[in-house]
């Protein structure tokens, strides 16, 4: 009989939050009645909390079909990883693979192969849609079957929306929790760089976001909001308590990090 172990996300996801994940957790409501999070990225937060019920969305297609088809056949999926090698020319041959017209699960595990052998977990795809990323050379395992259980697990029942952040969140009721980590807002011009989806996530977005959670607010639905802590986020989300938190991120290709601070923006005591 295989050990249950707590879930790890299984991709690395550039803005994850495995760092932040238990302080972020520890500071939402005791209760409430489906958790929404719209900005699922790599999943750290949800795998901590593993709440009872929840949707979870992202507009990054080629993700979030990877999660349906872990949380649906994740036998299939590691059938699947484990006939691939962690090779230049198995990397380049799977890279090359069309996705479109591959069934759920070689989709699911063609992505999170690249994901994990590829330089740096970048997710970056060319103007016809294509992964681009160069490989990665780690001498490493590219997934771990159990945490692959563990995430199945977690993921039963939850309702994937691969859609925009309004859209998602479009039938929110008044007991529900929202937890949203947008890309982060950038100072000087423009929002951040096109990393997780071909297109940008600008200043319009930011406002159109922050007028969301300002209706959300009106309606007596509860959120928190992670973002950089600067005069625009901060003016955006004027009247709402702010909170200090310190993380550390990756700053340059040599992979070294340092601390910084950011926002989490909440509309509850
Ligand atoms: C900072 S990441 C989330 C990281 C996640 N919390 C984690 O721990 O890995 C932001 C995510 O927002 C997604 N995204 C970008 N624009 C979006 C939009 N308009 N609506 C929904 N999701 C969007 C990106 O694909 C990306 O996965």
């Amino acid at each position: 009989m295989s050990t249950v172990i707590a879930p790890r996300p299984i991709l690395k996801w550039a803005g994850g939050k495995q760092g932040l994940a238990k302080q972020l957790v520890g500071l939402f409501p005791d209760g409430f009645r489906t958790y929404y999070e719209p900005f699922f990225g790599g999943g750290s937060v949800l795998f901590t909390l593993r709440p009872g019920r929840a949707v979870v969305g992202d507009l990054n297609h080629w993700l979030l079909d990877t999660y349906r088809a872990v949380r649906d056949d994740p036998a299939g999926v590691a059938r699947q990883l484990d006939g691939m090698a962690n090779t230049k020319a198995e990397y380049e041959r799977i890279r090359a693979i069309a996705p479109e017209g591959r069934g759920l699960v070689e989709r699911a595990a063609q992505f999170i192969y690249l994901n994990k052998t590829c330089f740096r977990g970048l997710f970056r795809v060319n103007k016809k849609g294509r992964f681009n990323v160069p490989y990665g050379a780690y001498d490493r395992r590219y997934y771990d079957p159990a945490n692959l259980e563990a995430v199945a697990g977690c993921l039963q029942g939850v309702e994937i929306r691969a859609t925009d952040f309004e859209s998602c969140l479009a039938d929110v009721q008044a007991d529900d929790f929202v937890y949203l980590d947008p890309p982060y807002f950038k100072q000087g011009g423009y929002s951040d760089f096109d990393r997780y989806t071909p297109g940008k996530f600008r200043e319009p977005d930011h406002a159109r976001l922050a007028a969301l959670c300002r209706k959300l607010d009106a309606s007596g639905v509860r959120w928190a909001l992670s973002n950089s802590d600067t005069p625009h986020v901060r003016e955006l989300f004027d009247g709402f308590r702010l909170t200090t938190l310190t993380n550390r991120r990756d700053i340059n290709l040599d992979a070294r990090s340092r601390t910084i601070s950011e926002l989490l923006i909440t509309n509850y005591a």
